[in-house]
């Protein structure tokens, strides 16, 4: 802590953390950045000059190792995470990890005994759940009579991507960006899910059916074979005789719930903030994305990294980094996802391959998926 700031250390400072959490941490006034480390010594140069760390390292251990280090993000890749968890929460460090806590239930069930063994503070990067438009949808559905049926899409464009998620290790677009909607899906049915059912290609195109004990039916669709020029995600709950929409983060639509009214929500980044204001919020963001995707950097091609050109919804990343500062601040439980839903999104993600490969549905239970390695 300096001058009354949370000082952090990064872990991992590539595409997603370059683009979210370190300017989110510099601009978040309870926040300062500590360290920086990361394998790529021009990453780090790059980021000295942009965010003047107190030092950067190419060690971890090094920011493990400083008592001044308040809390921890790890921003690697998938594949590198339970040494990095085993040795910041034994540093006694409160951890931030970015989704997908694990790649395995093995490695899921080593990762609870280390939470629980040292009690660190920790919570995984589903930032959706802290998006103002889930927030509110998340409220509306609160009124319905029941949750009976969600609907969610998140269709990108592949040639827009980095090559290491579609590794094996990695899980293409199951591993890496599905996990996001199993969580969140089971944060609106607000049940455990109890059988899966997936289709398609695990790597680049799928659709995932999902029941939830409370009687919730969810159905998704998530891929990388459409065009980044139409905004990306959507969501439909229906219960009653009410309806409640989120289109892309910037619209939520309302029927039948008494006193509920439209809402809209403006984008994290704009690059054309003059532009189409005469327009509804999805109309115009669906204007400026497309804009966006006739006229793309090459520099940002080349690094297939968008955030400085691509208009950005809110999808709560700043909300969800700034509400974990403040449980350590505040010596409270972080009320993000803890590792228990870090392990059911990864548990899931996994009965969806396996379903995918038996072609038939899959009974769900974490408790039976953290007991079977
Ligand atoms: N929450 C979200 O919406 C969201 C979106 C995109 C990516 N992500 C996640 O962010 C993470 C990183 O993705 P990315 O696209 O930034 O990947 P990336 O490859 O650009 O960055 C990962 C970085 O980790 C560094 N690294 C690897 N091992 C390390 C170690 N032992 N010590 C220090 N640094 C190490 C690498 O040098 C690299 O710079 C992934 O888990 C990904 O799923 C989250």
């Amino acid at each position: 802590m300096k001058e009354n700031k949370l000082e952090v250390g990064f872990i991992g400072a590539g595409a997603y953390v370059s683009g979210n959490h370190l300017p989110n941490a510099q601009r978040n006034p309870a926040l300062r950045i500590r360290a920086i480390c990361d394998l790529s010594a021009e990453t780090l140069e790059r980021h000295r000059a942009a965010y003047q760390p107190d030092y950067v390292t190419t060690d971890y251990r090094d920011v493990l190792r400083d008592e001044r280090v308040d809390f921890v993000v790890i921003g690697t890749q998938h594949d590198v995470r339970l040494p990095l968890i085993r040795a910041a929460a034994e540093a006694g460090k409160p951890i931030w990890v970015e989704k997908p806590m694990s790649t395995t239930n093995a490695e899921s069930r080593q990762i609870l005994d280390i939470v629980r063994r040292t009690g660190v503070l920790f919570q995984v990067g589903f930032n959706r759940r802290f998006a103002p438009g889930i927030v509110d949808l998340k409220r509306v559905l609160g009124r319905f009579p029941r949750l009976q049926t969600l609907y969610l899409r998140a269709i990108e464009e592949r040639k827009l991507w980095p090559d290491w998620p579609f590794t094996p290790q990695h899980g293409g677009t199951l591993g890496s960006e599905a996990c996001h909607f199993m969580d969140l899906a089971t944060f609106l049915a607000g049940a455990e899910p109890v059988r899966l059912r997936a289709r398609g290609d695990a790597m680049y195109a799928l659709a995932v059916s999902i029941d939830f004990a409370n009687g919730t039916v969810a159905e998704f669709f998530c891929g990388v074979h459409g065009s980044a020029g139409y905004p990306k995600e959507y969501i439909e709950a229906f219960g009653g005789e009410c309806t409640a929409v989120l289109r892309s983060f910037v619209e939520l639509n309302v029927c039948g719930v008494d006193g509920e009214t439209d809402r809209s929500y403006p984008l994290e980044f704009d690059p054309q903030p003059e532009a189409f204001r005469d327009l509804p919020a999805f109309e115009a963001l669906y204007r400026k994305n497309r804009h966006w995707r006739d006229h793309i950097p090459p520099e940002d091609f080349a690094a297939r990294h968008y955030y400085r050109s691509q208009p950005q919804v809110n999808k709560g990343r700043y909300e969800a980094l700034d509400d974990f500062a403040r449980a350590v601040r505040e010596r409270r439980a972080a009320t993000g996802c803890d590792a228990t839903d870090g392990a059911r999104a990864t548990a899931m993600v996994l009965a969806a391959e396996k379903s995918i490969r038996s072609g038939g549905p899959v009974e769900f239970s974490l408790e039976a998926a953290l007991r079977e390695t």
